[in-house]
């Protein structure tokens, strides 16, 4: 890696959009909590678990991120899960962060929503005092699951929802569209919240037009097959919808054979909103800045690109306008400053 590069890239201000907490359980933190809460993991060492993270697709992630985040049981682990996600994130260059977590992952296995919930936020406070990183907390609805179980957790966070910024759906994509949460993401909608989706990681592009049309979404999680329908890349640029791109994710569940084919290229030259963001960054091998520097150096795209992509994550955010013309105005002052 040239180190200029990387130098660059930490000190870029930049958002992070997509980010599942579950996903930044370090090995190393999954002993430690499965000891601590004498939780048994079928590993013996951390070298054991890193070997394990080798995915052939979207399914054979999802398997061991599940039964990895078996080991979170109280408060204090989602507190400390968090704020050693904003520690990391932090020397990455990022200023803010929006993040999910799966609260049926934790409230099937009989833990209280406000276990993940408090702890979660706790840890945002504390990161935002020792680090100055602000962030917001956006749920995500299983969609494996049912509509009615969708229902129930929109239902459990009522007691919460001034501190929830928004509802997404992550999991199993294939077989499982958009459609399917219709009507929780309008009653999602009612409430004030803001709404986004995964669609097109592994999903065809009916899937993408079902999350506009039928969720009526702020933003898009991946959006990768978007490229396969020329009317679906217009329209997303037309509406300058925020996509949330994660280069990593994308080789490690092969949705991407090899990143020098990465379609980040492309959607820039075709005038889509792109961020760049790490999706589940212990599993995928790599952070937000290491998904900068890897795609770059795999692509060739130009310090420009990188940082209209930095940009675009402040733009993409949900924050108010002063909070972006500041963040807008901290990457001017960066550039000023390295020339
Ligand atoms: N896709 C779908 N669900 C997920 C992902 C993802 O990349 N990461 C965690 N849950
Ligand atoms: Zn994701």
């Amino acid at each position: 890696m040239s180190s200029d590069l990387v130098t660059f890239v930490a000190g870029l201000p930049k958002a992070e959009l997509h980010l599942h907490i579950e996903g930044s359980l370090e090995p190393e933190q999954m002993f430690e909590f499965a000891r601590r809460n004498r939780v048994a993991i079928p590993f013996d060492s951390v070298e054991q678990v890193r070997a394990a993270y080798d995915f052939s697709n979207l399914q054979d992630f999802l398997d061991i991120y599940y039964a990895g985040a078996d080991v979170l049981r109280t408060e204090q682990d989602f507190h400390e899960l968090a704020l050693a996600y904003f520690r990391r994130a932090a020397a990455d260059g990022v200023r803010h962060a929006e993040i999910f977590f799966d609260p049926q992952t934790h409230t099937d296995r009989g833990l209280p929503f406000a276990v993940a919930a408090d702890g979660l936020l706790s840890g945002m406070v504390a990161a935002e005092a020792e680090l100055g990183v602000s962030s917001k907390l956006i749920l995500c609805f299983l969609r494996h699951l049912d509509e009615e179980a969708a229902f129930a957790t929109l239902k459990a966070v009522e007691p919460w929802l001034d501190r929830i910024a928004g509802v997404g759906l992550d999991s199993s994509e294939v077989g499982h569209p958009p459609s399917k949460f219709q009507r929780v993401f309008a009653r999602a909608g009612e409430m004030g919240l803001k709404r986004v989706a995964h669609a097109g990681e592994e999903g065809p592009p009916a899937y993408v037009h079902e999350a506009l049309d039928l969720l009526r979404i702020d933003r898009m999680d991946h959006g990768n097959r978007s490229m396969e329908d020329e009317g679906l890349i217009r329209r997303l640029a037309d509406e300058r919808m925020t996509l949330t791109v994660c280069p990593l994710s994308n080789l490690k569940l092969c949705v991407v054979d090899d990143l020098a084919d990465h379609p980040v290229p492309e959607m820039l030259r075709r005038g889509l909103h792109v961020t760049l963001n790490s999706d589940d960054p212990a599993y995928f091998g790599g952070y937000v800045a290491d998904n900068y520097v890897r795609l770059a150096e795999a692509t060739g795209l130009s310090r420009e690109a990188l940082v209209q992509m930095a940009r675009n994550s402040f733009e993409g955010a949900f924050v108010d306008d002063a909070a972006k013309t500041r963040h807008l105005a901290e990457i001017d002052a960066y550039l000023a400053e390295v020339g």
